[in-house]
């Protein structure tokens, strides 16, 4: 019952911390109220695991400090664990934009950080229910739990965020911390769809299933990808993408076309009797997102309707269309949750609690959030790294 380490959480950073800290010979107690190993690598990346990004930088990431991660990310890089993943046989492929996948499925994955964590001693233990965590007399802490009261000298809180509860995600990494004095910032969904307001669901419901490649922006914060619409608002990568930085009563932007000079484009139509909506088909609009769209700007209107001033309006508006989401779609439908453990309370060379020795946060209980596109199991597999080599 007396363990160096446990670690709470056989997700992706408890896997890569307790195997990290088992072959340093410590020994270490891996726990899960799940009884699938990792369900979240298994369901990511639509069963491929998006598990890295070869451009993983601090900036890339969304918290109070982004600065913070810059030492996990040098310590442990996404080469690092590609080399793990080759050291294993498993084959990948890079879809776009840096964004590594298995080319088979996430489960090699969760059996390669099993295996890592078998060679390295490390028992682990699923379907265990966490009672209560606390310090005990030697100086370290006690664990008690559904299958008895642990001891150790470290103590790794692994546990995630809230999305997906119907998974296993739950709140103890943040109760834990605020047991132990450490702040937690504000906690959002993130990487969500968001909704739209009443009278704009009924304008763009039938628009579901058309995608449009779009920038779309929040202050200087802007992503270039495609932006889907759905029955309750707006998905797609470009809007999972801005959710991290979106706030409620926020407007978001689109340029609803990023390649074109929209204002040239009418002005060449400036003497057409063609439906706008129908020459938007030539930009790649679906017409009935043209329609749809254009319902607001006038769905009749021709090349020849408009005057110049018109003209400079209307390509404002297709450059600047503003979106004002009333809500996001929820734990339920999030990857991620924006916010956690404040860095303030870690050390970001090791990820343990400044005013509680042996006490260490990682993945994403802590406030920072990655971009969409494998910066999330980076920062899993960075953070779970550098805990395991100083817990
Ligand atoms: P993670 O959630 O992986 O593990 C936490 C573990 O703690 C779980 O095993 C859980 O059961 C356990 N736990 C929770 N509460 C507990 C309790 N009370 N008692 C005991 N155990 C408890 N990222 C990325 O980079 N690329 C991608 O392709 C995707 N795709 C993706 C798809 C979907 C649908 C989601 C929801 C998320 C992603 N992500 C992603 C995000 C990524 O999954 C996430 O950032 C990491 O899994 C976080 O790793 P952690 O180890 O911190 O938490």
């Amino acid at each position: 019952m007396q363990f160096d380490v446990i670690v709470l959480g056989a997700g992706a950073a408890g896997m890569m911390c307790a195997a990290t800290a088992g072959q340093r010979g410590r020994s270490v107690l891996l726990l899960d109220h799940a009884d699938k190993l990792a369900e979240k690598i298994r369901i990511s990346g639509g069963g491929r695991s998006n598990f890295t990004n070869i451009h993983a930088r601090h900036d890339c990431y969304v918290s109070d400090n982004p600065n913070f991660c810059r030492s996990a990310l040098a310590q442990f890089t996404p080469q690092h664990f590609i080399a793990m993943v080759e050291r294993h046989g498993i084959a990948y492929h890079e879809k776009k934009l840096g964004q590594l996948f298995c080319d088979d499925s996430s489960q090699q994955l969760i059996d390669m950080l099993d295996a890592e964590c078998r060679d390295a001693g490390v028992d682990r233990r699923m379907g265990v229910q966490i009672a209560e965590v606390g310090r005990n007399d030697a100086g370290g802490f006690s664990v008690a739990t559904s299958i008895g009261t642990f001891q150790c000298q470290s103590l790794v809180v692994a546990t995630g965020g809230l999305s997906i509860p119907q998974i296993g995600a739950t709140g103890l990494g943040y109760r834990i911390a605020e047991q132990f004095g450490l702040p937690v910032t504000k906690l959002d969904p993130a990487l969500v769809p968001l909704t739209f307001h009443v009278d704009d669901v009924a304008r763009f419901a039938p628009l579901a299933g058309v995608s449009l490649d779009v920038e779309v922006r929040i202050g200087k914060v802007r992503f270039r990808e495609n932006v889907l619409f759905t029955h309750k608002g707006l998905s797609g990568p470009a809007i999972l993408q801005i959710s991290s930085y979106w706030q409620p009563g926020q407007e978001i932007v689109i340029d609803l076309l990023p390649d074109t000079d929209a204002e040239a484009w009418l002005e060449a139509r400036a003497g057409s009797d063609q439906l706008l909506a129908n020459a938007m088909g030539e930009l790649g609009w679906p017409r009935r997102f043209a329609e749809a769209w254009l319902d607001g700007q006038g769905a009749h209107l021709r090349g020849r309707d408009l005057s110049p001033k018109k003209r400079r309006q209307l390509a404002e508006t297709l450059h600047n269309w503003r979106v004002l989401p009333n809500g996001t779609q929820g734990y339920k439908k999030a990857e991620v949750t924006r916010g956690g453990v404040s860095t303030k309370a870690l050390s970001s060379k090791t990820m343990e609690a400044a005013s509680v020795p042996g006490l260490y946060f990682i993945g994403e209980v802590v406030d920072i959030t990655g971009w969409l596109g494998g910066y999330n199991f980076q920062w899993a597999w960075s953070s779970g790294f550098v805990a395991g080599k100083n817990c």
